[in-house]
């Protein structure tokens, strides 16, 4: 048998805890080691009167067997005085337990002011203020456990108890929300609807039934949920009589009324009603999203009238392909200019701090050009459209798709400025098993009505695969295969902390790249970088390396999303030229992971080997690179370059000998990085170390201290400088 559940070290605040349930729970917690903040108002069970008694005595019986426990006596509508009470007394709080509660029973007709307040405050306002007060101190300490409590009779509703319904229903649409919010943080809350013998319960039912539903048949549910050891999280249970069982929402499959050339009417409710109530085939929704895919899919059904008014709808079968094929919706038209030209430049990476930045940055450059990759800007929209408001035939849950691929084709430059057409095709849609795959295509056309680019888009709908579809299709654009030789060359670039909240000004504004409790219901612990905007910075690469920056000479870009980027961190490209096509493909420096595969950039025409002067050959020192990088990098923080103030001199080797000497001079105002021994005076501390190692150190493959110890790394000088370089290099390098 596994371990007892224990809860040593934990603080508990049940409230209500005085009599009934909650003195039950109490009870439970503290012999299984919590520290138990009992609360009681200490009324009668209509809400009247106050005292310290039935609180009291529960602590007492805490104590006298050894438990620790505090007792407190306001009323939960003052939940910030529970939570202080819990932090004085022990310090912290992990879980709470929203039990306490009033009957205040009268038919509906009968209900007065008082009578639906006082419930409404005790029941639905108590368990919002205790919980609140409690929040801020769980998400600190990224964990907590919320017990709500609920009813049969709010769930199912009981005559003579309106306002104890509403409020116990309302209890339950809190939970389901602290659930969401709660989610980042590892806090996890759930609803009960106990049954059990108590001074509440006495007045609706018979004393024999009231002595045996007893309170420990309802306790071992409310402390398992609020155990670490527990995941479960915005679920409602029934638990009574030595039973448990858990709750949903059912949906029926449900009926469509609605057709372009007939209006709703009162009449087809009546005469579809039976479908509309039939459980058979029914669905359980478990979210908002999942709730409403359905129904902005149907919209988008009715307005391409691709199939007859007055079917069922079915949102557990597979897609109907040819319907999906045939959908033409209106075209899109974007509008644009220089500004936004080059903020989508700033978006991806293009910065002043590069010797090559007017061509995208300064619309009166000679060369002023638009980035190839903002061709994905126009088509957006027409993919967002797709998503959100669904395709014939299919049902697509919007909160449960993934941008798989991304290729782009140009067959001109883009224009800096004016208004595009695009249109939206669906190509095919794939049966992958696990999903599928949907392959939008987007043909975009300047103001002339000539074809300007061509996107597609391949978005993975998780969980609607197994249809019976084909898993592969001529019409997709597969990825490249990285050859299995070292690459040719590679860039690296550390993205901006903003670099997220910068690209979504370009047009995606999905929250995920931005706000964190939306990242983290996508189960991300923060805002993630944009799919397409490391896709810019990949283009960018591989434009300077091999294309001069001229944007004229790209002819089509490929890339598949592998793994996201978060904003700050360091994207290496690394590129292999093979022919008129450059391979590439990109890792997260700090983790190594590939974050881009798959990855190509076609030219018209063979590109040089390394046509970007600064930028490394294939035979070059991955320490230039990172030396350019960490040059810009002190550039923009003088606080860090005051910090180091120190004068380092790295001998960098290949193959036994030095192949490259550089200074970082962080004495210097401002820094400086450049190649060559220092030019005043003497490094405090030179190393040496080879152009491989030196690269590992940088990315946090390689420990500083592990490769001092070993012999990788020859430190001479001021030792306990070298320590400093942390601060430079950024990454895990434990210099
Ligand atoms: P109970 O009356 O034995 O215990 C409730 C406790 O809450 C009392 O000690 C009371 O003094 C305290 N309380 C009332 N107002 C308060 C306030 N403003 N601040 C602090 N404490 C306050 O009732 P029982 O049966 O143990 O109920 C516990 C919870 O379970 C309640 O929320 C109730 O609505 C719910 N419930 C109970 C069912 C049952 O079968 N016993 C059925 C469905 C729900």
């Amino acid at each position: 048998m596994s371990a007892p559940l224990r809860f040593d070290g934990k603080v508990v605040l049940v409230t209500g805890a005085g009599n009934g349930l909650g003195k039950q729970y109490a009870l439970d917690f503290a012999e299984r080691g919590a520290s138990v903040v009992v609360n009681d108002l200490g009324g009668n069970f209509k809400g009247e009167g106050s005292g310290t008694r039935a609180a009291d005595l529960v602590v007492n019986e805490i104590k006298a067997k050894g438990g620790k426990a505090v007792a407190n006596y306001n009323s939960v509508e003052e939940g910030g005085k529970l939570v202080q009470t819990a932090l004085e007394n022990f310090g912290r709080i992990d879980v709470v337990v929203n039990n306490a509660g009033i009957l205040r029973d009268r038919s509906f007709a009968r209900i007065s002011d008082t009578d639906w307040d006082l419930i409404q405050k005790v029941h639905l306002r108590g368990a919002f203020q205790v919980s609140r007060a409690a929040w801020p101190h769980m998400k600190k300490q990224n964990y907590g456990r919320v017990i709500n409590v609920s009813s049969a009779a709010g769930i199912y509703g009981n005559f003579g108890q309106a306002n104890y319904s509403a409020a116990k229903l309302g209890v339950l649409g809190l939970n389901n929300t602290l659930s969401i919010e709660g989610r980042k943080n590892n806090i996890k809350c759930n609803t009960i609807a106990p049954m059990a013998g108590s001074r509440m319960t006495e007045t609706v039912m018979p004393a024999d039934v009231v002595a045996l539903l007893k309170p420990e048949y309802v306790s071992p549910l409310v402390l398992y949920l609020s155990h670490e050891d527990c995941e479960e999280s915005g679920s409602l249970f029934e638990v009574g009589a030595g039973w448990i069982g858990k709750l949903r929402w059912e949906r029926t499959k449900g009926a469509v009324l609605l057709s372009k050339n007939t209006s709703m009417t009162p009449e087809a409710v009546r005469d579809n009603w039976d479908a509309i109530t039939d459980f058979k085939d029914s669905t359980a929704p478990s979210s908002t999203q999942e709730s409403s895919a359905m129904m902005m899919g149907i919209l988008r059904d009715v307005e391409a009238q691709s199939k007859p008014a007055s079917r069922s709808v079915s949102s557990s079968s597979g897609p109907d392909v040819e319907a999906a094929k045939k959908y033409k919706p209106k075209p899109i038209s974007f509008t644009y200019s220089a500004r936004d030209v080059m903020l989508y430049a700033l978006g991806v990476g293009s910065s002043t701090r590069a010797t090559d930045y007017l061509n995208f940055l300064y619309e009166g450059a000679e060369d002023f050009g638009v980035l190839p990759s903002f061709a994905v800007i126009p088509a957006q929209m027409g993919m967002e459209n797709v998503v959100t408001n669904g395709i014939p035939g299919m049902q697509i849950n919007p909160a449960k798709i993934l941008h798989g691929e991304q290729y782009v084709e140009l067959y001109k430059p883009l224009p800096t400025s004016g208004t595009l057409t695009s249109q939206v095709s669906i190509a095919d849609v794939l049966d992958k098993g696990s999903g599928a795959v949907i392959l939008i295509n987007i043909d975009t056309f300047d103001e002339k009505k000539e074809k300007l680019c061509f996107n597609q888009f391949n978005i993975f709908a998780v969980g609607y695969g197994n249809f019976g579809g084909s898993r592969n299709s001529e019409a997709a654009k597969a990825p490249g295969k990285m050859p299995s030789r070292k690459p040719d060359s590679f860039l690296v670039e550390t993205t901006s902390v903003d670099q997220a909240a910068l690209y979504r000004l370009s047009g995606d504004r999905n929250p995920l790249h931005i706000d964190p409790s939306f990242a983290a219901m996508g189960g991300f612990d923060k805002p993630i970088l944009h799919g397409l905007c490391s896709f810019g910075y990949a283009t960018r690469h591989v434009l300077k390396q091999y294309g001069n920056n001229d944007v004229t000479k790209v002819k089509a870009i490929k890339v598949r999303f592998a793994k996201p980027v978060l904003p700050g961190q360091t994207i290496h490209t690394d590129m292999w030229k093979e022919g008129n096509r450059v391979m590439f493909q990109c890792k997260v420096a700090e983790s190594g992971n590939v974050c881009l595969s798959g990855g190509y950039v076609d030219f018209h025409a063979a590109p040089a080997a390394s046509a970007s002067a600064s930028a490394p050959q294939a035979s070059a020192l991955k320490s230039d690179v990172i030396f350019e990088e960490l040059g810009r990098r002190a550039k923009g923080d003088p606080a860090m370059v005051k910090k180091i103030n120190s004068v380092f001199q790295f001998n960098i080797t290949q193959g036994g000998k030095t192949a490259a000497v550089w200074t970082t001079d962080m004495k210097t105002p401002g820094g400086a990085i450049y190649r060559g021994k220092p030019k005043q005076g003497k490094a405090d501390c030179t190393l040496t170390i080879s152009d491989d190692n030196f690269g590992d150190m940088v990315t946090g493959k390689l420990n500083g201290q592990q490769a001092f110890m070993k012999g990788l790394l020859k430190v001479q000088g001021n030792l306990m400088l070298a320590q400093k370089l942390g601060e430079l290099f950024q990454a895990k390098a434990n210099l």
